[in-house]
């Protein structure tokens, strides 16, 4: 009864100029290594997962590029969302489909755009998780200790130990201010949430219905078509009437029954361009640099990404991102990161 949901249909804005809507960052080998983030993500799923029990869900858009990247997958298993409304509505649709699949089933649901070092210790956590959701009514994260006070994370207060290192959750603050996170910071008992989730589809259905009972309710009435031929046209209509909201704030930051696993199995999220510099292998000054030709002094704590065909001189950079890719050029103090969503959003053009 476990089944992996890895959610795909993001756009990766914090990641522009090389994460475009047409191809999000997900799709794309980030790390150089001859796979793209969704590629690897489901091949660690694949480890411990019936093969069959694995569900993509996106945007429409990306259909083809899913089936073209992940060769053993059926059409049936990837799931189309026909508008861009967050996580909260993605979560719905496919918790109300896999549990008329199967009522009892037990879910994992993941991001496609993160890098996981030690794939055993985080296999052994989520089943550890799964056991516990299994049998109880509960929904479970993993819990990452926090090295900065990274604005783009959601924060974890955990408190009493539930038995074998599965915390009851007290607080959960999704993408606090800055001094926020560095009080959170200092006070410890927190963990980042890794934005993996371990529960039954019962379970987040129930809790859906109790939090956010409108985006509960559009889905509801689908109850009769889920995996028939009805479906996709019933979601067609009536998935962008959902609010636009991601699962932290719809469900995270208000159940009462939220329970954490802290656990350290190398992971990266690399959402923007900071945390893969803090990913990557640094060179001299502290710059993490990929270009063909470059020229580079008096730069330092910098991430440069020059496109192959450019020769590029750099001089008296701090703590920048500079990207050059395709037809786009970014150059943006690497602290404000958090800020180029907004940017790239306000921007009418196709980015
Ligand atoms: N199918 C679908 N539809 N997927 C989506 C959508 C959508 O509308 N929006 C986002 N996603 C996918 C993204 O592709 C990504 O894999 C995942 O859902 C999470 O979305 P992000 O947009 O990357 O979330 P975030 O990074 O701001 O925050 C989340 O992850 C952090 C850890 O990386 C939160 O869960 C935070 O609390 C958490 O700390
Ligand atoms: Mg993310």
């Amino acid at each position: 009864n476990t089944y992996a949901l890895i959610m795909a249909g993001g756009v990766g804005s914090r990641f522009w100029p090389k994460s475009r809507t047409n191809y999000p960052k997900q799709f794309l080998d980030i790390l150089g290594i001859g796979k793209s983030l969704l590629q690897l993500t489901y091949e660690r799923f694949a480890k411990f997962i019936p093969a069959e029990n694995i569900y993509i869900v996106t945007n429409s858009q990306y259909q083809g590029i899913i089936l073209e990247q992940l060769k053993g997958l059926g059409a049936g298993q990837v799931i189309c969302e026909p508008s861009r409304n967050n996580t909260a509505p993605c979560i719905a649709y496919a918790s109300f489909k896999l549990a008329a699949l199967n009522p009892d089933a037990n879910l994992i649901v993941a991001p496609s755009d993160h890098f996981i070092l030690y794939e055993d210790i985080f296999v052994q956590k989520v089943q550890q998780a799964l056991a516990y959701t299994d049998q109880t009514d509960s929904l479970v994260t993993l819990g990452i200790s926090p090295t900065r006070p990274d604005t783009g994370y959601g924060y974890i207060k955990y408190g009493a130990d539930a038995g074998d290192g599965i915390f009851k959750v007290e607080r959960f603050t999704e993408k606090p201010n800055l001094s926020t996170a560095q009080e959170f910071l200092n006070e410890g008992k927190y963990v980042w949430n890794a934005g993996i989730f371990i529960w039954k589809a019962e379970s987040i259905l129930k809790a859906l219905a109790k939090y956010t009972p409108v985006l509960f309710g559009i889905f509801e009435v689908g109850q009769a078509v889920y995996n028939t031929e009805a479906e996709q046209s019933f979601i067609d209509e009536h998935y962008p009437n959902s609010p636009n909201i991601s699962i932290d704030y719809a469900i995270m930051e208000q159940a009462d029954n939220v329970y954490t696993i802290p656990a350290e199995f190398g992971w990266s999220d690399l959402g923007t361009w900071a945390s893969l510099y803090e990913a990557a292998d640094r060179t001299e000054g502290n710059n993490v640099v990929s270009a063909s030709q470059i020229n580079i002094s008096n730069t330092t704590n910098s991430i440069i990404h020059i496109q192959n065909n450019k020769l590029a001189v750099i001089k008296g950079l701090d703590n920048f991102i500079v990207v050059d890719e395709g037809n786009a050029l970014l150059i943006y103090p690497k602290e404000d990161e958090q800020e180029i969503k907004e940017v790239v959003k306000r921007m009418s053009l196709e980015f």
